[in-house]
């Protein structure tokens, strides 16, 4: 049996038949064909499936889709610009070399535009708060706590 799930996806409504079942993130890979969003450990420990819900950061992987009807989801697709453009805290995280694999490179995006959107000047402390969740197997986190610190030091802005 399946239903149909009407949402919100980086600005565009969309319909789509789901299973009560399905999570999230199977929609946004498996039905939309939204790939940033990553299935890393799929049980809720690696944050490489976060997205944003009505502007917070959740894990799509825990996420049931039937949940998210009439809400608000976004993923990095929306972050670049239409003609293409990186978003500046993405350009901040390029010059960091905050992606090495990048695997765990959207999950880190969403989750620090997140709080940048909240708090423009974070601390090192809510910086490193902010991206807890998110696991990197490479160990990037230097580099993805200087990436932040520079967009938000102004060097970088919107
Ligand atoms: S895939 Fe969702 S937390 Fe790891
Ligand atoms: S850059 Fe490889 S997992 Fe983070």
């Amino acid at each position: 049996m399946k239903y149909t799930l009407s949402f919100t996806l980086n600005g565009d409504p969309v319909d789509v038949l789901v299973k009560p079942t399905d999570t999230l993130l199977d929609v946004l890979r498996e039905n939309l064909n939204v790939t940033s969003p990553k299935r890393g450990c799929d049980s809720g420990d690696c944050g490489a499936c976060t997205v944003l819900l009505d502007e917070q950061p959740i894990l799509s992987c825990l996420t049931i889709a039937l949940t998210v009807a009439g809400r608000d989801i976004k993923t990095i697709e929306s972050f670049t610009s239409k003609d293409g453009k990186m978003h500046p805290l993405q350009q901040s995280f390029h010059e960091s070399y905050a992606a090495q694999c990048g695997f765990c490179t959207p999950g880190m995006l969403v989750s620090s535009k997140a709080l940048l959107d909240k708090n423009p000047r974070p601390t090192r402390d809510e910086i490193v708060a902010a991206i807890s969740g998110n696991i990197c197997r490479c160990g990037t986190y230097h580099e993805v706590i200087e990436a932040i610190e520079s967009f938000a030091s102004g060097d970088r802005k919107e």
